[in-house]
């Protein structure tokens, strides 16, 4: 993203929980929000920045002059984070990467377009993290992991060393992933597991070990 562009104002889409973090996050950056949408338009305000409408109210903002957070949060393969996402670029809006000050990412990692790193999150040397994945809240990535696109990595979740976490899925809070685990798109690992070998895509584990306690339809 052109740095010309952290001056553009920003919209975040949704008033949920994840959208509130984001919000304070981005008024902590200084950066400069217009408004936030809600399933309803409503006269709602949400630390002084006020609801522009639903989400139809982004269409009447031209997309090169406005840039897009995803305030959805997502628990498994969230199918309307993913939505959201795809409805907005296919219309040429563009979704800003939101780091928070408190995150340490080393210099030499890839963050791509719309990727979200909450508080306290801790990204190492050769790790990426695709569009649209959030790093919440104190997780932390050890070197070289790989996050796919629309991935997330929930609060306190631990990835050592060349993990690999699959479009779509979902790793916990808490959880603990270990060396060289590749985690398969849109599986989902259970808060607080620890993860010692590979996850099939679309399966759900649990536990300590984790296990697997289904597949997703
Ligand atoms: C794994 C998870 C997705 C399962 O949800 P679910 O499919 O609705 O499963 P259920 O709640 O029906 O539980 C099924 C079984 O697995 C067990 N189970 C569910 N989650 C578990 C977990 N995290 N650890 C251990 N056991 C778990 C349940 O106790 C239940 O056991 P039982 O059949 O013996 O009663 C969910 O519990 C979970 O951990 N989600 C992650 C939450 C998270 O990361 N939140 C962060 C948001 S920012």
């Amino acid at each position: 993203m052109p740095s010309s562009d952290t001056n553009l104002p920003l919209i975040v889409i949704g008033a949920g929980g994840h959208a509130r973090v984001l919000l304070s996050t981005l008024l902590q950056l200084g950066r400069h929000v217009v408004g936030f949408t809600e399933l309803e338009a409503s006269e709602k305000v949400l630390l002084g920045i006020p609801c522009i409408g639903n989400d139809d109210a982004v269409l009447t903002y031209d997309p090169q002059r406005v840039l897009l957070v995803n305030g959805i949060g997502s628990v498994g393969s969230d199918s309307k984070r993913l939505r959201i996402y795809d409805s907005f670029v296919s219309r040429s809006y563009r979704f800003t990467s939101v780091i928070h000050s408190s995150a340490c990412i080393v210099s030499d990692a890839r963050i791509d377009e719309g990727v979200q790193i909450m508080a306290g999150a801790i990204i190492q040397t050769g790790c990426v993290v695709h569009e649209n994945s959030i790093i919440n809240t104190g997780a932390q990535l050890d070197h070289d992991c790989i996050i796919d696109v629309h991935a997330h990595v929930a609060p306190g979740a631990v990835l050592s060393g060349s993990v690999h976490v699959g479009a779509r899925a979902h790793v916990g809070a808490g959880a603990t992933v270990i060396q060289g685990v590749h985690i398969g798109a849109e599986a989902i690992v259970g808060a607080g597991a620890v993860v010692l070998s590979d996850v099939p895509p679309s399966c759900i584990v649990v536990g300590v070990p984790a296990r697997p306690i289904r597949v997703k339809a």
